[in-house]
């Protein structure tokens, strides 16, 4: 939980899977987005709460992209830092995250965004990262998923579809395949499933939404 110092949190020291190696960030890579972060929390305009926040996002490509939180003096429009940030990604034609990190003071205990930001997060998937760091970098570490358990995505809604299917057959990575899973549950997987170190080749039904990840 709290740190006085960076936490590890590399592929080097966490005895994970190829595939979650493959997901988790580099400390180099959470350092870089705290700082981001920090950077974008000074541009916070929040002259009615005096509270500051910061927010990076880690795109799957290799971006970053910040937002900070931004009042108006009709109180109810204020938005927060993290979906400035979100916001931003998209209209930049980012909807792939790795990791956010987010900053503001927190004293001597980590806080976690607010539930308007934290359903935004989950609308980009569940298993992603979230850094929550203050001003002296201290952090600690969790995932969209934890912050909002059994949580309404845009899975339910696809529910119809879902329950039809679309076939699918080919080589995928196991990674793509993890993310699929975390979509849209547990799908059936056929007989002929192969696996080698890095690809699967599957016959898989799945939402034609979900479908979309592997292609
Ligand atoms: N705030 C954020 O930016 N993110 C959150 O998750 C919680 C709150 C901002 C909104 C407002 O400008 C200030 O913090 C105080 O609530």
């Amino acid at each position: 939980m709290a740190q006085s110092s960076p936490q590890q949190v590399g592929p080097s020291s966490s005895g994970a899977t190829l595939a979650e190696m493959d997901k988790l960030l580099t400390d180099e890579e959470v350092e870089r987005l705290i700082d981001a972060s920090l950077a974008a929390r000074l541009n916070a305009y929040c002259p009615y709460s005096k509270f500051q926040v910061g927010a990076a996002l880690l795109t799957k490509d290799g971006s970053t992209i910040t937002g900070c939180n931004v009042e108006n003096i009709s109180y109810g429009l204020t938005v927060c830092a993290e979906r400035t940030a979100v916001c931003r990604a998209v209209a930049e034609g980012q909807r792939k995250f790795r990791a956010i990190a987010i900053t503001a003071e927190m004293g001597n205990r980590f806080v976690g965004p607010c539930g308007a930001c934290r359903q935004t997060l989950v609308e980009f998937g569940l298993d992603w990262e979230v850094y929550l760091a203050t001003p002296d970098k201290r952090y600690m570490k969790t995932t969209v998923a934890k912050l909002i358990p059994d949580s309404f995505s845009p899975e339910w809604v696809t529910l119809g579809e879902r329950q039809e299917g679309t076939r699918y057959h080919g080589c995928v990575y196991i990674d793509q395949l993890i993310g699929l899973l975390a979509t849209c549950g547990p799908r059936r997987l056929h007989e002929d499933t192969h696996i080698n170190a890095q690809t699967l080749s599957i016959t898989i039904t799945c939402p034609a939404s979900a479908r979309k990840q592997l292609s």
